[in-house]
């Protein structure tokens, strides 16, 4: 009986589902930019038995072919951008890899193409952007799903379950955000601080996933206003000391925010308040917090954060009149299996015609809402936000 019980407990702990392979179709992938991210793309495509990869585009020369090279990848065709290679190759999928500022046009290019797109976060960089996304994807009728692996961690399905099933009651203030004391990723180079590659700096590289874990676990509704702010003192600053301990190269390149924070309210009465650094003088801004009327949930941040939950989510709440806080037992986080779950998660979805895993409607709203910060900041006063019809 013991014994029974302690495998039911195991399973809560390692929630494994192996799912078989349909390999009779086999997908052709084609990959857009050939970076870091798309390492981490191939990393998950070359363990499926149903994918192969037949295309690459970069644009810088000669960079695709060393990167598929590397891979072992034989019989792939490999172009100069986007455009030749959509134009001159029949592919199921594309893994949109580039930086943010070309995400928006090599997707839209695909979709009216009628190729299936995965594309890394964010979404894009404004608003304007992310409408014309989901304008090409429902013209196009094909999958397209945004990747936040985050969304496939059994913790962040927990804080989801959590809310969904009525637990805290009605939730009426959201706090989250992140930090990273000294987390400018500038190691492997300059697209994620040059305005002309990124347009957003932590905005968008890790405050997407701040606001994606609790407005999917609310169910996305509309966000109406924004008060935001955002600054850029230790990105601009040639006397800051980075992370490896060396005075920063990359001060007078540094074209994005490295602070940003809003105040948001959202349909249904929610507020959310919001804060991001990628660098700063304190360990961490803060948990998440999601209050209700019958509890409240704490989901710990991480010194570092990157979307991964830093420890034991609470809920306080009240059992028969005593104020109490159940700790709900971890699952065992594996990056690796989230990256693989994000990538099975759309092909899956282009094989069996099923819902993209992370709908492009949803991250709408996360990117409205970083665009709308953006856009108060420079203003200095709250504004509305207005989304046209897709
Ligand atoms: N999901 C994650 O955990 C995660 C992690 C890192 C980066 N990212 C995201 O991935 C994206 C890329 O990041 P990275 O670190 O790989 O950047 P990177 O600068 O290393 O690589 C981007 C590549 O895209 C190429 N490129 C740009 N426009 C192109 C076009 N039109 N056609 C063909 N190639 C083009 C560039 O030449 C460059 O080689 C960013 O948006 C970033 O936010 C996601």
């Amino acid at each position: 009986m013991a014994d029974k019980r302690d495998a039911g407990l195991d399973a809560f702990k390692t929630n494994q589902e192996v799912k078989t392979i349909d390999t009779k179709r086999v997908l052709r992938v084609g990959i857009i930019g050939t970076g870091w991210i798309a390492g981490a793309h191939m990393s998950q495509y070359v363990k499926m038995p149903d994918v192969k990869i037949v295309a690459a585009a970069d644009l810088v020369p000669g960079k695709a072919e060393e990167f598929m090279k590397k891979w072992g990848i034989e019989d792939c065709n490999f172009y100069p951008s986007h455009k030749e290679m959509l134009d001159n190759e029949e592919l199921d999928a594309v893994s949109v890899c580039t930086y943010n500022c070309t995400h928006a046009e090599c997707t839209i290019y695909a979709l009216e193409k009628g190729v299936n797109v995965l594309l890394e976060k964010p979404m894009c960089v404004t608003t304007e952007e992310a409408v014309e996304i989901c304008r090409a994807e429902k013209k196009s009728g094909k999958i397209l799903s945004i990747g936040f692996q985050p969304r496939c961690d059994e913790n962040m399905k927990m804080v989801k379950k959590i809310v969904q099933s009525g637990e805290l009651g009605q939730i009426y203030y959201i706090q989250t955000g992140g930090g990273r004391r000294k987390g400018i990723p500038t190691p492997f180079g300059t697209t994620f601080i040059e305005e002309i590659s990124a347009g957003i700096g932590a905005l968008g590289d890790i405050g997407c996933y701040s606001l994606d874990m609790v407005l999917n676990a609310i169910g996305y509704p509309k966000p109406l206003t924004v008060t935001g702010y955002k600054s850029a003192f230790f990105g601009k600053d040639p006397n800051y000391f980075t992370a490896q301990g060396k005075p920063a190269e990359y001060a007078d390149l540094f074209g994005v925010d490295d602070f940003g924070a809003g105040f948001i309210r959202l349909e249904g009465g929610i507020i959310l308040d919001f804060r991001i650094a990628w660098a700063m003088h304190l360990d961490t801004p803060g948990d998440t917090i999601i209050m209700g009327t019958k509890g409240s949930l704490r989901i710990p941040s991480t010194d570092c954060w990157n979307g991964s939950i830093g420890g034991p989510l609470k809920i306080y709440h009240e059992v028969a009149g005593s104020s109490v806080c159940t700790e709900i037992p971890m699952f065992a986080s594996d990056n690796d299996k989230n990256f693989y779950n994000k990538l099975r998660g759309f092909l899956d979805a282009i094989k069996e015609g099923g819902q993209a895993p992370v709908p492009a409607r949803e991250i709408l709203y996360n990117q409205a809402i970083i665009d709308g910060i953006v856009q108060s900041s420079k203003l200095g006063h709250e504004i509305e936000i207005n989304i046209p019809e897709i």
